[in-house]
């Protein structure tokens, strides 16, 4: 039987661990970044030793490849995202990371062929944690990503996302041929942390994704009028913040009338500029609405709009909306999802069909092939911080999972 090697994905998920510029506050691992060229470096030496081709493409993710005997088949594409949140932890992306890596070494160490080729991912830019949306790796490869885009997500610093592929050593002009074709990819399949609490509180091993919600996220600049704290009357201030303020409890209410497990977010707030004796003259916030149900979500998002547009008249400031992220919610590939049962039924490891919460490469990849996503454990249903975990024993049980249904994708030849 083939299986994955526990010792192996520790090691990996450790190594690639250390790549933070948080060191002590879990992992802050950017997009082009100097954490992104060490946690690459490191992949890249793994991918190579597994006996893989490697290369980045236009955007910035990197593949080691594996040849199948079909000359000219579409590949089965596997793998997750290796960038993280700001003071996040170290399973989010980099377990499927990792799927791969283990994917591939057991493969090559057992001398198992394929008809159709492998192509092992490691994607860039996910969380958006450094230029805001996310899921741009896989929006590249979906031809989801306009090269103008790139002029307009800036980081913190001002720095577009261009001039940062720039300083990575990408084209930002180059972006349209990380694009892969309707038909040029058999399947995707990532291996993610469930990131919530329902495979641990059920004592399941495996969660095998049906659905992922739909996604808004915008960026949200209200203009008001910078005065004096201590001379400004009250009646007298363009506050931003107060329209700001009351936009947090607007999206949280709403979000909760919606219902069905709708969710909304302010989890960025910046206020400008930002003095204890100054009215707030400038605040950036940003939303995130997500609903299994698109016509809820729309409403959140669109009574949000109207909502802003009252803001405007009642606190005497202006307001403008950029559209960050809009994913509709997505259903993934059946078939994969029972290959998933198949195998997992064969390795005697319990399961259910569940939907995912978290936004991730698989449901942009659903757009240009059979994608399949499968959950592991997260210890106390935590992510998104320092305490993130899942045990290394349960990532390999996804992980023996994958490597069978890959086979069964890529036609195992020998
Ligand atoms: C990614 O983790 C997301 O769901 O935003
Ligand atoms: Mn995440
Ligand atoms: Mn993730």
């Amino acid at each position: 039987m083939l299986e994955a090697k526990t010792e192996r994905i520790r090691k990996d998920i450790e190594a690639m661990a250390q790549f933070t510029a948080s060191p002590g506050g879990g992992m802050t691992r950017f997009s082009f970044s100097e954490e992104d060229r060490k946690t690459r470096e490191y992949i890249t030496s793994q991918m190579e030793a597994a006996g893989l081709t490697v290369r980045r493409d236009a955007a910035g993710n990197l593949f080691g490849r594996r040849e199948g005997k079909r000359r000219g088949a579409p590949a089965v594409m596997l793998g997750s995202h290796f960038d993280s949140v700001k003071n996040g932890g170290a399973f989010d992306g980099p377990a499927g990371v990792v799927m791969g890596l283990e994917v591939a070494r057991v493969l090559h160490e057992n001398g198992i062929g394929t008809n159709l080729p492998l192509e092992f991912a490691a994607l860039v830019e996910e969380e958006g944690g450094r230029f805001g949306g996310g899921l741009y790796g896989s929006r590249a490869m979906a031809g989801l990503l306009s090269r103008e885009s790139l002029d307009i997500f800036r980081d913190r610093d001002g720095i577009s996302m261009a001039r940062a592929m720039k300083e990575s050593g990408l084209d930002p002009d180059r972006v349209g041929e990380a694009v892969r074709p309707k038909g040029s990819l058999r399947a995707f399949i990532e291996l993610h942390i469930e990131q919530g609490p329902i495979l641990e509180s059920e004592g399941l091993d495996l969660g095998f994704v049906k659905t992922i919600v739909g996604i808004t996220q915008r960026e949200v600049e209200i203009i008001g009028r910078a005065d004096h704290a201590g001379t400004t009357p009250m009646d007298m201030r363009c506050n931003a913040l107060l329209a700001a303020s009351e936009a947090a409890l607007f999206i949280d209410r709403a979000s909760r009338e919606a219902g069905e497990g709708t969710v909304g977010t302010i989890g960025r707030m910046e206020v400008y500029p930002g003095g204890s004796n100054i009215v707030p003259g400038k605040v950036f916030f940003t939303i995130d609405v997500r609903s299994a149900d698109i016509e809820r979500l729309e409403r959140v998002v669109n009574t949000f709009g109207s909502f802003l547009k009252d803001m405007e008249k009642k606190h005497g400031v202006t307001v403008s909306v950029k559209d960050k992220l809009t994913v509709p919610p997505v259903d993934l590939c059946l078939e994969i999802l029972g290959l998933f049962e198949e195998e997992a039924g064969k390795l005697g490891y319990s399961a259910k069909v569940m939907q995912s919460g978290a936004g991730h490469d698989a449901m942009i990849m659903a757009s240009i092939t059979d994608a399949g996503l499968l959950f592991v454990p997260s210890r106390g249903g935590r992510s998104h911080c320092p305490e993130e975990w899942t045990d290394y024993e349960q990532i390999k049980k996804g992980v023996d999972v994958i490597i069978g249904t890959v086979l069964a994708l890529a036609e195992a030849s020998s």
